[in-house]
């Protein structure tokens, strides 16, 4: 961390002492006034629900400019990356900082590999699960299983070990998701082959049957890679934070992964795609493109509680990069599966065009974010509706290990404990005749 020239000065209204703090600067984005040291000084805390202000830690993985809509993981535009890098070298800069070179990607494209296979009692631990059971929660179940059967690479002060764990985990993902489908499909599971890229060995596992063998679709295979680049990291959301926060601790990865998922299953954060994807869907079958000014009336009357999903975002308040990457391959796809006159993708181009010259979402800075088109990618690549967060929980797993790898390589790391403004009770006796 840089120390700035520029110091934060804090003062009270009831004449008590002032007190100087010092002020760290970043490569980029805004600087952070440190704190730490403010409860000794003053006896108070900050107040920051939702971490609105608040730099939980330092970080050189991912940034993101909200104004300008821009992502950079370890500085590489996410456009570029998506244009130029598959999904494993995507891994390779995530967890190293750098683009491998050829000799490199080899070797971790190999490893991978080597790693994609689960331990066969596994397929046992998925058997006690229900069939209907959400793939989430049959998901957050068998990565936390995973440190039930690798004992071997849980020792987290050893840098070798988490990067065993961080194989482990970007491999047995895709193994995890498929086996989970399948399982609620009622169809055996299958095996992984390695032969295949990373992503298209994923869509065989997921659509491949001992029956009959899957023929992996080049524009359906870069498709979903470009999904998995796109949800590979941004920075300390909200599964992020609860991945850092729960390893702090010092708890096995796969346990500390395990956490991610479930937080990643909630609806304001992996669960908005389907969202997005259910009100077009919603619309459709209410008169489709003919009724989108009716439906932007509701989405902007307050007492109607509709949303437009898939607009709007936190730290975006310009375009989204990944929604246009995502749109660009959503045209792709359809056409080269013949779906060129989707009612979805014409309902949300219509959508997408209104709301952009609508003043309503011009003056909030709403724009489409990466959920928008992504749904309809993943429908008409044949993915359910309801694996569509466990998707982005295996893009997501990569940087979840980086963050997690990174806080504890910082030798200023310790557990996570923030702390409250108490406002129940003061202490008070236990009635003596209840
Ligand atoms: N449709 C209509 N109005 C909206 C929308 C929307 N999608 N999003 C925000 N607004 C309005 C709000 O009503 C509010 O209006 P007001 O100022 O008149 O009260 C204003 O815009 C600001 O909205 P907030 O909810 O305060 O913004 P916040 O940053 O807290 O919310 C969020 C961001 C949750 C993403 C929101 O835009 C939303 O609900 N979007 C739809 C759900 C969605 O697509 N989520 C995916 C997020 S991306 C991801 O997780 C990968």
């Amino acid at each position: 961390m840089q120390l700035s020239d520029k110091k934060a000065m804090l003062s009270f209204s009831d004449g008590g002492e002032s007190i100087e703090l010092p002020v760290y600067k970043g490569t980029v984005g805004p600087d952070v006034i440190d704190i730490r040291k403010l409860y000794g000084q003053t006896g108070m805390f900050t107040y920051d629900p939702g971490f609105l202000a608040t730099a939980s830690c330092e970080s050189s993985i991912t940034y993101i400019d909200g104004d300008k809509g821009e992502l950079l993981y370890r500085g590489y535009p996410i456009d570029q990356l998506a244009e130029s890098c598959d999904f494993l070298d995507v891994c390779y800069l995530l967890l190293n900082g750098e683009l491998p070179n050829k000799e490199q990607k080899a070797d971790f494209d190999g490893q991978i590999t080597y790693h994609t296979m689960v331990h066969e009692q596994l397929h046992t631990f998925l058997r006690g699960f229900r069939r209907d059971a959400h793939p989430m929660a049959v998901l957050t179940g068998l990565v936390g299983a995973l440190s039930a059967f690798y004992h071997d690479s849980t020792d987290i002060t050893n840098p070798e070990h988490r990067h065993i764990s961080a194989i482990r985990l970007i491999a047995k993902m895709p193994t995890l998701v498929a086996m989970a489908y399948k399982y609620s499909l009622g169809q055996p599971s299958i095996y992984p082959r390695n032969d295949l890229t990373y992503t298209g060995n994923f869509l065989r596992m997921m659509f491949a049957t001992p029956c009959e063998e899957y023929e992996v679709n080049d524009v359906v295979e870069r498709a979903l890679d470009r999904i998995f680049i796109l949800h590979a990291d941004h920075e300390q959301n909200a599964s992020t934070s609860t991945v850092r926060l729960c390893g702090s601790s010092g708890t096995s990865p796969f346990a500390a992964i395990a956490a991610g998922v479930a937080c990643l299953w909630g609806p304001a954060h992996g669960g908005a795609n389907e969202a997005a994807l259910q009100m077009l869907e919603e619309l459709q079958a209410n008169g489709g493109v003919a009724k989108v000014g009716e439906f932007m009336n509701k989405v902007k009357d307050k007492s109607s509680g509709v949303r437009l999903m898939g607009f709007g975002h936190r730290v975006y308040k310009n375009y989204d990069p990944r929604a246009r990457l995502m749109q660009e391959t959503c045209k792709e796809v359809l056409e080269a599966l013949g779906l060129q006159n989707d009612p979805l993708f014409k309902l949300a181009m219509e959508l997408e065009r209104i709301a952009l010259e609508d003043p309503y979402f011009v003056e909030r800075k709403l724009y489409p974010n990466v959920d928008f088109y992504s749904g309809i990618v993943q429908r008409a690549i044949g993915i359910p509706t309801s694996l569509f967060t466990a998707i982005f929980a295996l893009a997501r797993t990569v940087g979840w290990i980086a963050q997690w790898n990174e806080m504890l390589s910082d030798s200023d790391y310790k557990i996570g404990r923030p702390r409250q403004l108490y406002t129940g009770s003061p202490s008070r006796d236990v009635p003596a005749n209840r």
